[in-house]
């Protein structure tokens, strides 16, 4: 991903994982990020891998399952590509530069297994999922292609047993020992002008509740104490009369910390907006992707909301959850969109002050209703466009993260003292990023003043590990 196609904003890290955007969704974890491939060994092993992660968090969690099965099968994991017998790519689909990307990599690929030191390599995730698959499995010479519903097929090209006995779709996901990522329901029921998703992922299908809430309360009982509810649409949860308002009340009460994502404006209740106000377990950040404040856009883009009801929305939530943060993601340069589209959308951005956005430039996509729209502005104008959305954006983060100098912070670790640049990267409840010198491991919480702030992160004062490794905030109630 370039970096101008896709800026990730304030209160984000590159390590913070949040907001997924799909390919680039307020990922969580930087997945393009070569170190954030797993790189534990397997003990003995005479085997290796190599797995590696584009695109967003639902893609994150379907490598942790392959991952399992390669660990399983007695692989051990490494980190480069030529250390690796096996390698699996998982792969994105969203934006066309996610797919040059991954044509690098599957040359790269293509020419160490010419040369022997790569034995096999597939390709999986959305990439495997689409109609382009075939072609590059012929050019790059690709052994096996998965999509995203196939994934338990990976157990047979690791050497592993029936597929039936290692199908475990239910498995979690890791983000170290501490955090999960849960997923309540894949797919995707809307049809937006610009995504792929609904054509790679299929329509909708919800987890049965109690089969969530037992994964959620057998992870809390061996030592996870942050679960990340995953899907497309979360808020579309349903189940029989059940809403997902009423899924995350219960899981606010089974585990100490969670959180969400993404949304659908169009599904998000007011009912849910106040839960994340009331229940001390549930952090408070909301993602909701916007993509346009212009209503002719979000027509044409068949969101099926207006600006003006997306608007309603951030205030019930920014009235129930006053010391919250709010992140979104905007399109622009969508077909069709025009000087004064662009500007209502400057305006939405002015009017909810969001902490963040994921702020993309329109990519077509083969199979996508816009990929065959007139219109497309030309690209020095979506440049522009763009650097005009993300300096707004920016601009509201710093004021709104400054206001946050000299409160007192619980900051949960999320990823432990980096030796070179001396600070732990936590979370806030408010669902800041903060990074904190603190030798508190991953998964812990400290207590610590905010000294400084700047657009995307707060910079917190030294701070000492709580006594005990749980905040006294975190006992669900
Ligand atoms: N072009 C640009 N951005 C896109 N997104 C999805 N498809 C495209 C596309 N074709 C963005 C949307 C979505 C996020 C995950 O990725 O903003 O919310
Ligand atoms: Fe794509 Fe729209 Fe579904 Fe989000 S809601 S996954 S943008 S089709």
């Amino acid at each position: 991903m370039s970096s101008t196609d896709h800026v990730q904003y304030a209160n984000q890290t590159a390590k913070s994982i949040t907001p997924i955007p799909l390919s680039s969704k307020p990922s969580f974890g930087a997945p393009e990020d070569p170190e954030n491939s797993w790189t534990r060994s397997g003990q003995g092993a005479s085997k290796t891998a190599c797995i590696r992660t584009f695109g967003c968090q639902m893609n994150v969690h379907d490598s942790d399952r392959m991952r399992r099965m390669i660990l399983d099968a007695g692989y051990a994991e490494v980190n480069r590509y030529e250390d690796a017998d096996i390698v699996v790519l998982n792969t994105c689909y969203v934006r066309e530069n996610a797919v040059d990307r991954v044509r690098g990599h599957l040359g790269e690929l293509s020419r160490l297994k010419r040369e022997g030191r790569v034995k096999k390599f597939a390709l999986t995730g959305c990439i495997g999922a689409s109609g382009e698959s075939r072609d590059l499995q012929r050019q790059f010479g690709i052994d096996l292609v998965l999509g995203t519903h196939n994934t338990y097929e990976l157990a047979e090209f690791v050497g592993l047993p029936g597929m039936e006995e290692t199908h475990t779709p239910e498995l979690p996901g890791t983000e170290g020992e501490h955090s999960a990522f849960v997923t309540i329901m894949t797919g995707c029921n809307y049809k937006c002008s610009y995504c792929v998703v609904p054509s790679v992922r299929g329509r909708m299908s919800c987890r049965p509740m109690e089969n969530i809430v037992d994964e959620v309360h057998g992870l809390v009982s061996t030592g996870t104490r942050y679960v990340t509810l995953l899907g497309q649409t979360v808020d579309a949860w349903r189940e029989s009369g059940k809403r997902f308002c009423d899924l995350l009340e219960r899981i606010a009460e089974e585990a100490p910390r969670v959180w969400f994502t993404t949304s659908h404006p169009s599904n998000m209740e007011d009912r849910t907006l106040r839960l994340i106000g009331e229940k001390k377990t549930l952090v408070k950040k909301l993602h909701l992707p916007v993509q346009s404040g212009s209503d002719r856009m979000l027509k044409i883009m068949h969101r099926g909301y207006k600006s003006e009801r997306y608007r309603r929305k951030i205030e019930v939530f920014r009235k129930a959850v006053p010391d919250g943060t709010l992140s979104t993601d905007i399109i622009v340069g969508h077909p069709g969109e025009t000087e004064h589209d662009h500007e209502e959308t400057l305006r939405l951005v002015e009017d909810c002050r969001f902490d963040s956005a994921y702020i993309f430039k329109f990519s077509p996509r083969r199979g996508t209703e816009a990929a065959e729209l007139p219109g497309t502005p030309p690209e020095r104008v979506v440049q522009r466009r763009f650097v005009e959305v993300l300096r707004a954006v920016e601009q509201n983060a710093f004021e709104n993260n400054q206001k946050k100098i000299g409160s007192t912070e619980e900051i949960y670790i999320r990823y432990g003292r980096n030796p070179e640049e001396g600070n732990a990267i936590g979370e806030t409840w408010s669902g800041h990023a903060v990074h904190v010198q603190t030798n508190a491991p991953p998964g812990t919480y400290v207590t610590a003043r905010i000294g400084s702030a700047g657009p995307h992160v707060l910079y917190a004062d030294p701070a000492e590990a709580n006594s005990g490794d749980r905040a006294p905030r975190e006992r669900p109630r």
